[in-house]
């Protein structure tokens, strides 16, 4: 099953309650992008702004975290409503194992996360721990990038890794640059989790957007 997963970061923050509204209705998970102006060069919203959309949700939330020490965190954002909470391998290196773990103990589904220039096999010890993994098409930092295609390969190696260790089932989250266009390609490489924040926001319509992604 594919599961589309709006980047929250490019609604309207003037009518927030209209576009959550749009996700509980049509697509299947909040993408939330927590952004600390350290680890990536910019600053997105915090705490009060997650647990509002958290109040009106009916869908589960995916918080990915984009800071520096994520483990001072990670407790807060559970409380706050996350189901899912990613973390960049950059930000932890050999504490990702342990973080993972606290996320797990918290409840809530435990997700590590790569840029473009992080090799692959960096993640690769951590995938029999891991509940999904989320590999970014983008650099993290901001909406609204050109997918970059060498992510194609990044994704089938991540996919035939999980299934030769007998993990099948284990979610690829891809992120940054996704839309109807190119979507069909990024399942058919393997991932079952879209991001998408300007081709659902921006979108003439977000409805059609969204559903035309999830037929991919
Ligand atoms: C970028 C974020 C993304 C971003 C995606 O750092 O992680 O989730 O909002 O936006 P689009 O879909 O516009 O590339
Ligand atoms: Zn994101």
């Amino acid at each position: 099953m594919i599961q589309i997963a709006p980047s929250i970061l490019s609604a309207d923050f003037l009518h927030l309650e209209k576009d959550v509204e749009l996700v509980n209705r049509h697509a299947d998970l909040f993408h939330l992008d927590i952004m600390d102006g350290t680890f990536v060069p910019n600053i997105s919203f915090g705490f009060p702004v997650v647990e509002a959309i958290a109040q009106k949700a009916r869908k589960p939330l995916d918080v990915h975290l984009m800071i520096v020490h994520p483990e001072k965190y990670v407790e807060r954002f559970a409380k706050a409503g996350a189901a899912l909470i990613s973390f960049h391998y950059e930000t932890a290196q050999e504490q990702s194992g342990a973080i993972l773990e606290q996320i797990r103990n918290l409840g809530v589904k435990a997700g590590l996360v790569i840029n473009p220039d992080c090799p692959v096999q960096a993640i690769i010890p951590y995938l029999k721990q891991v509940d999904f993994v989320l590999l970014m098409s983008v650099f993290a930092g901001f909406g609204g990038q050109k997918f970059i295609p060498e992510s194609m390969e990044r994704i089938r190696t991540v996919r035939a890794e999980l299934d030769r260790i007998g993990r099948p089932d284990v979610p690829i989250e891809v992120d940054g640059g996704i839309g109807p266009a190119n979507a069909a390609e990024v399942v058919a490489a393997g991932a079952s989790i879209l991001v998408a924040g300007s081709s659902v926001f921006k979108a003439a319509n977000p409805v059609e957007a969204i559903e035309s992604m999830r037929k991919a």
